[in-house]
Order: structure tokens, then sequence, then C-alpha cells
């Protein structure tokens, strides 16, 4: 029986190490959740890197099999595949090319690029092990842009589908990039790919057309008669978790406590993974502009903010650290007072209970990215607002902006538009934040996670299908 092949950087589990004995635990990624109801299914499987550390040789078979019982298939990286593949590559080129920050942080080392290849081929080599003809090959990410044509080579016929959870930038940036031919022919292997939005559906075929020997009409581009569709899938969450959570006992008792501990002040939320293209600094400034302008609301308000922490082995991302630590520190000394502080400031991961309590407890969710693919965490805190009250802030470099129209939308980097936008927020009449949250709900509760992997597949056998009837003609 035909089956699915998913295929990521990073597999949907945590593993950690505690007292020399290995731990799995399923991660609660949104990816994870949805792809859930497919890896686990019948014989198929999910193929991905398990986790940040080096995996000791002796380890590796123990590791393979207690993930094999998870449908999971490994694929180990070493320190150097993972120092310049991942944080080199990846992380040093591809993310901030893509997120328009070319100029400031990308550098275009050729070992990066080697080992990019290097371990490409890889999750290639972990693929052939386990395909069969007429299975379905489903690729995530801008780690493995070179993986849907290096299958594509050894297995012509097979359905292969690529999903970019990143923004696909303009031409203009991506054509800085040395490997830009060798990036592009990588991708369009796959029969479908996928974005998050119809700007990046638009910048990808602009740049491809520009870039290589290829013709497209509309969305799809021919590829030596070969066809291949690129569209946009606006990627959903788990809307049933995130609103069923704020009614379990455990997130009503945090709640409550959030409550109790901000008692007479209005909670204002940020929640990112720390990265320069989230726009915390910036964040940071409008709030200290809102406590310049407006001291009428010192004592009155209280921004909760968590960074969890991420490649922090990345030298920009050490950095970034260090200037929000210095940031958060500094507004909190000039404006603390005996039994009040402007900021509360988290640099680290909680559990999925705490964020939900901390959702349905905020008055206000900022999320200001300066470029940011979807940004799911603008979608949680919508769908855990069970009682259809609060505001989101959201940047209109976000993909989420093309879908939740009734945010307040903002350029993050006008830094008074975000500050005026806090106050109208504050200011808000529950009618108005009712009637804007209930659209949102709605359009979150009907685009969830499932939504998006049906489409996706559907759509991608579809396309197949259109491919073998041309070619039998
Ligand atoms: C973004 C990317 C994912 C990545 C995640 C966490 O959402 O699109 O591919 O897994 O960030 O980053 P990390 O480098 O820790 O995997």
């Amino acid at each position: 029986m035909p089956k699915t092949i998913i295929v990521s950087n990073r597999l949907p589990v945590k593993i950690s190490n505690t007292d020399n004995e290995y731990q799995l635990s399923p991660s609660e990624g949104g990816l994870a959740t949805g792809l859930g109801s497919i890896y686990k299914q019948d014989n198929n499987v999910w193929i991905g890197w398990p986790g940040q550390e080096v995996i000791e040789e002796t380890d590796r078979d123990t590791i393979t099999s207690k993930l094999q019982d998870l449908s999971l298939l490994p694929v180990f990286l070493s320190q150097e595949e993972i120092s310049q593949y991942y944080e080199g590559f990846s992380n040093t080129v591809l993310w901030p090319v893509f997120h328009y920050y070319a100029s400031t942080y990308a550098t275009y080392a050729q070992s990066n690029w080697d080992y990019y290849k290097i371990v490409n081929e890889k999750f290639k080599d972990a693929i052939l092990k386990v395909a069969e003809p007429g299975d379905t090959i489903w690729i995530h990410d801008y780690q493995l842009l070179l993986l849907p044509a290096l299958v594509r080579n050894e297995m012509p016929d097979v359905s292969i589908g690529f999903f970019l959870h990143i923004p696909f930038p303009s031409h203009e940036m991506f054509r800085l990039i040395p490997w830009r031919y060798e990036l592009l022919e990588g991708m369009l292997g796959a029969d479908l790919i996928g974005f998050h939005t119809f700007d990046d559906v638009r910048h990808f075929i602009s740049t491809t057309t520009r870039i290589l020997p290829v013709n497209s009409s509309s969305n799809v581009i021919t590829v030596n008669d070969r066809l291949v569709v690129a569209e946009a899938f606006p990627m959903g969450i788990d809307e049933n978790k995130y609103s069923s959570l704020p009614k379990s006992k455990e997130v009503i008792e945090q709640a409550k406590q959030i409550k109790e501990t901000f008692k007479g002040n209005k909670l204002i939320l940020s929640i990112d993974r720390l990265d320069y293209s989230k726009g915390i600094l910036q964040r940071l400034e409008a709030f200290e502009l809102l406590l310049q302008l407006h001291p009428e609301y010192i004592g009155k308000i209280a921004l909760y903010m968590i960074v969890v922490p991420s490649r922090d082995t990345v030298p920009q991302y050490k950095y970034l650290r260090d200037l929000i630590d210095k940031k958060a520190g500094s507004l909190n000394s000039l404006y603390r007072t005996m039994d009040w502080s402007p900021i509360h400031y988290y640099y680290r991961s909680f559990p999925i209970e705490t964020l939900s309590a901390l959702y349905s407890s905020a008055d206000v969710c900022l999320v200001t990215p300066m470029r940011d693919g979807m940004n799911l965490v603008s979608k949680e805190y919508v769908a855990s607002r069970i009682h259809d009250d609060g505001v989101l802030i959201l940047s209109e470099m976000a993909g989420a902006s093309k879908e939740l129209i009734d945010a307040i939308i903002v350029n993050p980097n006008n830094i008074g538009e975000v500050c005026r936008a806090i106050i109208q927020a504050l200011e808000m009449p529950l009618d108005e934040q009712k009637a804007r949250m209930q659209q949102m709900r709605q359009l979150i509760s009907k685009f969830n996670i499932s939504h998006w992997v049906k489409i996706f597949t559907d759509r991608l056998r579809e396309v197949k299908q259109q491919q073998r009837s041309m070619q039998t003609r």
C-alpha cells in the first residue's frame, strides 16, 4: 500500500538527555499536531533530525528503535554538519535573506554551502531507504530546498510536495545568493510548491522565471516538459486545542493567579522565539514611547514578554539576546515603582497550559514581526479568546495579517503607529473588541490545521493526476 513520507529538518519530538539516558517526548508544535493524523497512520513515516545535540554513535541504534515505534526515522547530524548546514547555511544565509536581512546578517561561506549539499543528500538517502514507487513525499522548509530535485532524480515518477514555512523574498533579495540556480532547481523537483501567502507565490514565480530558463503561465512553471504548480496554502493551527485549553481546570487556575498578580493593570502579551525578524527590540521602543508620552498609563499596564531561546549558538542571536536584556532592564530601572514593573520579561519556554492561561488573560496581544512567514502566536491568541474579548495588534509583515484583517494592523517600523495602536487597543470598547474577535475566531476555527493538511494533500494528488494524464496523451 502506498505510503506518505513527511520530511522536515526537525522531527516532531523533543529529545533530552537526563542522567545519561535519552528521553523522547512528543513536540507540541503546530506542524507536529497537524501532520500527526498522517504520519502515525498505516506504514507512513516522518524523517528528520532528532534534536540539537550530537548523539553518540553507540546510542544511535537505541534511539532509532525508540523512534521507529513512533513512526519516526532519524537523520543524525555530526557537530560539523550542525554548525555548517544548520547554523551556517540555513540560519546564516537562507533565514536572513528570506527575511530581507541579507545586507545585515547574511554571510556566504563556501564550506557552509558544501555542508548544506551534504546534509540534503543525507536526507535523500534516508528517504530512498524507505520510499517505494507510488508513495507521496512531503518535504518541509528552507533547510531542505535541494531535496525535491535530489529525490526526483532517483525516483522520476514519485509524487513530491514541498512547503516553505518562511517568506519567499523578492527576486532582488534572492538573486544575491551565490547558489541561487541550484536552490531553485532543487525546489522545482517538487510537483506542488506551497507558500503561506499569494505574495510569496508571486515572488517565487517571478524569481524562478528571471533566474532560470523556464516559462510560467499563471502559477504553473514548465520544467523540461514537467509542470510544477506553486500555490498559497495559509497554515492554520489546532484551533480545537487552543479553544479547549482555557476551559481546563489547570488553565483556569493559572489564569486566576495571573489576573490576581496583575490586578488593576491591563496586560499586554508578547511571545516570540528569539529572532531579529520578530521585531522584539522595536516593540520595546514602542512601549517605551508610550511610557514617555503617556505617563497616565504608568502603574496601569504591564508588558508580559516571553522570549523563547532559539539558535543561541548563532552569533547574531546571542547578540540580540544581550540587546533585549539591556533594553528591558533599562526600561524597568527607569519606570519601576515599589509595587509595579512595566515589563515582565522571561527568557525561557513555558508549558502550553501556562501559555494558554496567558493568552486567555491578556487584554492585548502584541505581535509585531519585521517579517514572518505566517506567525502562529497571533492565531493561538485569537483561538484562546473564548469570550470574544481582547485585542490583537498585528504587523502587516506577518503572513497572518492577510487573514486576520480584524486585528489592528500596524507597520512594525513605525514606532509611533505601534504606540498609538497600543493605546487604541487599551481603550477599545468591549462591543468593538467582540465584533472583531468573533470574525477572527470564525476564520481560525474554519481554516484550521487539518484543513491546511487536507487542501495541500488533495491538491498534490490532483496535480499528479494531471501530470500523468498529460504524459499518457
Ligand atoms: C521556524 C522555521 C522552522 C523551524 C522553527 C524553529 O518556524 O520555519 O523550520 O523549525 O522556526 O527553529 P529551529 O531552528 O529551532 O528549528
